[in-house]
């Protein structure tokens, strides 16, 4: 009998309405649209803005996107996992109530975290449950409503952010298409340089703290770029070499969208022309856990079959790795 692997056959994706464009952000901080494309590549990233909808919103468009695409019966879902640094609420879980909402009824259900790597990470835990036979359909949402921990004053961090959500199924495959390597890695020294440091269980929000805005998200802007630089080309080379695969065999790198200028430095790494590399990071900013199936929702229509693509990915934490994987329908 011929190995399992895990191969992605369906993708959906969601973003909401409200299109926040750098001129609009110009009218809230002391910034400008040329500063804001030079310096990231951001036009515009979209926003939920209705009272009491949280990342589950998101997360559920996306899959019922994919449910609708795919003509899949919700109830021929095995496991959900919701990959979100925004989870709707503490100690709830966000993908119990998304599944139970897209009709995922006979599904088993969890969050997982890991910043900006948690769609990438969630790649690996969706693949080892269909590489060992235990579960046939495994549903991975990546989903982020960023502007519920972003300070709208800060301008280190209010043009980056964006919402949204995609969403990709896992099913086994016998010709050996799906996840072939990953290396993944984290550095918990990095943590302070990408927090939100008030809020969880080591500092819970309390009046004084919450009127000092401790609750959103700080970043050390310069180190994490030279971190996310470093780490992710270091990865993108290191499985192209592990797999003795060079550049004209890959056919595309797509790769978290959190500046376009660590994108392209990631694909300078691995010799990759401009036309290989996916980028939607103008529309939407950086979405966290949506940015990878984002992509391949975006880009869907111009996959092939056997087409050998590079994920990368790098968060907070500090989170990152690679994942090489083989297309499997058209
Ligand atoms: C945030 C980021 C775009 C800032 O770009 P940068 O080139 O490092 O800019 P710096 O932070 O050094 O700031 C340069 C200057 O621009 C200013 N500046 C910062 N944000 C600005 C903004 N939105 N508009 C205008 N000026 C801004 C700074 O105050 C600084 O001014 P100064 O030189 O007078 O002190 C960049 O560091 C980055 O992308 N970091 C990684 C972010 C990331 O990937 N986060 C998620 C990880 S998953």
């Amino acid at each position: 009998m011929s190995k399992i692997t895990a191969a992605i056959t369906g993708v959906g994706g969601y973003v909401p309405d409200f299109v926040l464009t750098n001129k609009i952000l110009e009218t809230m901080v002391d910034t400008n649209d040329e500063w804001i494309t030079t310096r990231t590549g951001i036009k515009e990233r979209r926003i939920l803005k209705e009272e009491g909808k949280g990342t589950s919103f998101l997360a559920i468009k996306a899959a019922e996107d994919l449910l609708r695409k795919k003509n899949l019966n919700p109830k021929d879902i095995d496991l959900v996992i919701v990959a979100t640094a925004t989870p709707d609420m503490k100690a709830a879980s966000t993908a119990a109530y998304t599944a139970t909402q897209i009709g995922a009824t006979n599904a088993f259900s969890y969050d997982l975290e890991a910043a900006c790597s948690s769609f990438l990470f969630g790649m690996s835990t969706a693949s080892a449950y269909i590489e060992s036979g235990r579960y046939k359909k495994v549903l991975l949402i990546g989903a982020d409503k960023n502007s519920s921990f972003i300070n709208y004053k800060d301008r280190a961090t209010c043009i980056i952010f964006g919402d949204g959500a995609g969403a990709v199924l896992f099913e086994p495959n016998e010709e050996g298409l799906g996840l072939q390597d990953e290396i993944l890695r984290s550095n918990g020294e990095g943590r302070e340089f990408l927090q939100a440091t008030y809020g969880g269980s080591s500092y819970p929000i309390k009046a004084d703290t919450f009127d000092e805005g401790k609750h959103y998200v700080f970043q050390d802007g310069k180190t994490v770029f030279k971190n996310a630089v470093f780490n992710m080309a270091d990865v993108a080379e290191r499985i192209l070499k592990k797999n003795d695969l060079t550049n004209d065999d890959i056919s595309w790198l797509v790769a978290h969208q959190a500046n376009k200028r660590i994108i392209d430095a990631t694909a300078n790494r691995i010799n990759l022309d401009d036309s290989k590399v996916m980028m939607n990071i103008q529309k939407y900013g950086n979405t966290t856990s949506a940015t990878l199936p984002l992509l391949l929702n975006d880009y869907e229509s111009q996959l092939k079959k056997g087409d050998k693509i590079i994920f990368a990915a790098f968060g907070g934490g500090f989170t990152w790795g690679s994942i090489y994987l083989k297309w499997a329908y058209n």
